[in-house]
């Protein structure tokens, strides 16, 4: 397929999901929430603090050994440089508080926003005028205020003496909860500092982040929303579960991160006892460790029906599994490998969905079992990628209104290396698996087991990198639950 006929698939796409949208039940989203203190950096300005505060020597050797843990501020410059430096995207710990308010005095935030999987995801789904309960342990007005509440509606369980009550984010405020910033640093592809002797140049935008939390580490669920979700739960379509990625290999009071991941396991347990038609994803984010990595995937995929990630957590995660080989390719975005190395965690943990994003191109394997018809599995991804997209073009989470905006504007392109890489799949299931290479090329899904759907991105001239996963994975999912729904209604 052409680029051209790529932007017809996305218009039609568009169509077909907003057309359905209102079929959707309820959403659950999990675990993490929190604020976001956006500031763009540019390397001058990391040159210059660094020249002042005598550092140089320091975040040099740091950047070459990364701590990848925030106990002094050359920490937060270190940080900010490596992820420049290697155009990665990674989030660290802050250790010491003191740190907060460092950070605080030498850099002001350019504004506040929505943070953490489960808080942006509420809100891209929200804005797509659906019903979503969140879970947020720490609620204060300044957290309650990053919830949309111009469409959609989002539910915060509440106890009112015995009884649960859902509320406005709002109105279920709590004064005096801990306000949890999570600093966010930006930065463009112009970004370049020296060093001593050494620049450092950004070869992709993307952003480093330094994080102080002490619930959602770990894995905290609100009473009200154990009991809340549990009262509804035959309502709901989907749950969309993250934040493992924030646990922490050993905490202060002794406990351990698998005592936190099997508190969670036990509400799922009880959610899908009561509605065994529910479908539960799991978005896997960036965990530097690489034992709890394999804690976290063996105790939590078994239990998800589909699970999500980017290229740099699929390598990862095939390295934690002894899968060493071609994981170069697949950081390199070599859409073949991709779907070899997503096909291998499929298969041992039984899943029936996994999704791979990329900057250039998504790609999603399903089985028959998850219950839905390759087409609308394509729609769906290119759905999620027309919201990721216009998140990047526009800065601010997407509505549908948006999105369509946006795609009509002719400001996006079809990525050449997503249409590249989707050659190279073609070719890889024709030689491999006999799948005609003209079809796939034509259609961009497989009729196999499981069915194949990729997608070519739609780039812009960026104005946003954090939330573009949450916002590509929320989006897909809603796109899935209105056109499951959709063919219940007309049996194909
Ligand atoms: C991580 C960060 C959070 C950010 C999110 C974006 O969860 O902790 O601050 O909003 O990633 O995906």
């Amino acid at each position: 397929m052409f680029a051209e006929e790529w932007t017809k698939k996305y218009s039609q796409a568009l169509q077909e999901v907003s057309q359905c949208i209102g079929l959707c039940r309820m959403f659950i989203t999990g675990l993490n929430t929190n604020i976001d203190g956006l500031i763009h950096v540019s390397g001058k300005e990391i040159e210059n603090i660094i020249t002042e505060k005598k550092l140089a020597n320091e975040v040099i050797y740091k950047l070459d050994n990364p701590p990848r843990e925030i106990r002094t501020f050359s920490d937060v410059l270190a940080g900010i440089l490596y992820c420049a430096k290697t155009g990665d995207g990674e989030e660290w710990f802050i250790r010491d508080p003191q740190i907060i308010e460092m950070i605080k005095s030498i850099f002001s935030y350019d504004r506040l926003r929505m943070g953490g999987q489960c808080g942006i995801m509420t809100n891209v789904l929200a804005l797509m005028n659906l019903r979503v309960i969140p879970n947020v342990v720490e609620l204060p007005p300044l957290q309650a205020e990053q919830f949309t509440t111009e469409i959609g509606e989002v539910l915060i369980p509440r106890f009112e003496g015995k009884e649960i009550v859902f509320k406005k984010p709002l109105e279920a405020a709590r004064h005096g909860d801990k306000v949890f910033i999570h600093w966010i640093f930006e930065f463009d592809n112009q970004f370049k500092a020296r060093i001593n002797q050494e620049i450092v140049e950004a070869p992709v935008e993307n952003r480093f982040i330094a994080t102080y939390d002490d619930e959602n580490v770990k894995l905290k669920t609100d009473p009200a929303f154990r009991e809340g979700t549990l009262k509804v739960i035959s309502e709901v379509g989907k749950v969309i579960l993250s934040g493992y990625h924030m646990l922490q290999t050993s905490y202060s009071d002794g406990s351990k991160p698998e005592d936190y991941i099997k508190e969670t396991l036990e509400l799922i347990n009880s959610w899908r006892e009561r509605n065994p038609e529910l479908r539960i994803h799991s978005e896997i984010g960036f965990l530097a460790d690489s034992a709890l990595r394999k804690s976290v995937l063996d105790m939590i995929a078994p239990r998800m029906d589909s699970i999500g990630l980017n290229e740099d957590e699929l390598a990862d995660n095939l390295y934690t599994l002894g899968h060493k080989n071609n994981l170069r390719k697949i950081r390199a975005l070599d859409a073949p490998q991709i779907y070899k190395g997503a096909r291998k965690i499929m298969e041992r943990y039984q899943l029936s969905r996994i999704m791979v994003h990329t900057r250039e191109f998504s790609l999603s394997l399903t089985k028959s079992d998850y219950g839905i018809n390759p087409i609308d599995e394509l729609y769906s991804i290119i759905f999620g990628s027309l919201f990721a997209a216009t998140l990047a073009h526009t800065g601010i989470f997407p509505t549908i209104r948006a999105a369509e905006k946006t795609l009509k504007s002719g400001d996006l392109v079809v990525s050449e290396k997503g249409l590249m890489e989707h050659q190279k799949l073609a070719e890889l299931l024709e030689d491999e698996e006999n799948y005609p290479k003209q079809k796939f090329l034509k259609e961009g899904f497989t009729e196999t087991e499981p069915s194949i759907a990729f997608t070519p991105s739609k780039l812009t001239e960026p104005k946003a990198t954090v939330g573009m996963g949450d916002t590509i994975t929320s989006a897909s999912l809603a796109g899935e639950e209105a056109l499951t729904r959709r063919a219940k209604k007309i049996p194909t």
